[in-house]
């Protein structure tokens, strides 16, 4: 298995890289950015604790390297500042996004590759993804609402005392200001965590889930550990065929009522991408956000579709 990421120089590429070293699992990771000495730096350090973990090929690359892929990771763009949201970066990394995929449309592709999309606004691209590029929409994949789930989660479990893993909760809908949480679902190893936290604990978990992003950039600059170890989720469940079902982006046909529009619900991840979506039973109130998450993407694309 080949995975390239275009962006590998920057922050969340070279941390996904890093994941993915750590696990040992994909064979060759091509490090591919803007930026070719970043890259071919990243790489290197890479390179040079290979003996300590597996047994791979890492190099850095240019953009025509990436033809022969199994799976094309895209994280180059630009980062939100602080107080932007993520669809204000839509008019900044749209046109960066496209340059990418032209360049993409000139190479001979595997026609089994997989595209991972990374960079935000991330379900807009995800469809730019799908519908400029012209890739059947069951090989892309967005990361979506993975790392806030993860993220959510993982307070979930620091504010109660649990375990992190045997924590169950999902955020769907848009990887942006409408995420939706989803409580009714939500679980620590089977016991529903609405008996364990109180509504104030709920709010304030998701209230800093939603805030998480902004948080970490504000004080480190941008998101890295956390997204890399999610990218990783992704491309292991590609990789190994694992059929995981996980909350990502992928174009939606019907589920709660919604088509075209590219968000996360629990969707099952194989060696063929997005190999089912699910769409559970939940609150009225929870199918209400993700279909607010709907609306306020097809505006964005309806935007952004005629440039
Ligand atoms: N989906 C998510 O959950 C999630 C989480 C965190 C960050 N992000 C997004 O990931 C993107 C990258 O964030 P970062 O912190 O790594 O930023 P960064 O600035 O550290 O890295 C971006 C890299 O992209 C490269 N680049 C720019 N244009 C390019 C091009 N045309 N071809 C190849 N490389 C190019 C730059 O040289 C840079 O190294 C941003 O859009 C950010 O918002 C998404």
């Amino acid at each position: 298995m080949k995975v390239s990421i275009i962006g590998g120089g920057g922050r969340v590429g070279s941390n996904a890289a890093f994941a993915l070293q750590c696990a040992g699992l994909v064979r060759e990771i091509a490090l591919i950015d803007a930026n070719a000495d970043l890259a071919a730096g990243e790489a290197l350090d890479l390179l040079h604790g290979a003996a300590l973990a597996g047994d791979q090929h890492i190099h850095a690359s240019d953009l025509a390297g990436a033809a022969d892929s199994d799976l094309i990771c895209i994280t180059a763009g630009l980062r939100r500042k602080p107080d932007e949201s993520r669809l204000d970066l839509i008019n900044r990394n749209v046109s960066l996004y496209k340059s990418v995929l032209d360049s993409l449309k000139t190479m001979r592709l595997k026609t089994s590759c997989i595209f991972l999309v990374v960079s935000n606004p991330v379900d807009v691209l995800t469809r730019l993804n799908i519908e400029y590029l012209g890739w059947p929409a069951k090989q892309v994949l967005g990361l979506g609402t993975l790392l806030d789930s993860t993220r959510f989660r993982s307070l979930i479990a620091q504010a109660g005392g649990l375990p992190p893993t045997q924590i169950n909760a999902l955020i769907l809908g848009e990887h942006g200001d409408t995420m939706t949480p989803i409580w009714s679902t939500a679980t620590a190893a089977g016991v529903p965590l609405m008996k364990l936290l109180s509504p104030a604990q709920q709010a304030e978990i998701f209230k800093q889930t939603q805030a998480a992003g902004a948080e970490v950039i504000r004080r480190k600059g941008g998101a890295g550990y956390a997204v890399g170890l999610s990218i990783a989720e992704v491309i292991h469940s590609v990789t190994l065929n694992r059929q995981r079902i996980l909350p990502v982006s992928s174009q939606m046909n019907g589920p709660y009522g919604l088509k075209k529009v590219c968000l996360s619900v629990p969707t099952v991840v194989g060696r063929g991408g997005v190999e089912a979506v699910l769409a559970p039973e939940l609150w009225p109130k929870e199918i209400a956000g993700i279909q607010a998450s709907a609306r306020a993407l097809e505006e964005t694309w309806g935007k952004i579709s005629g440039k």
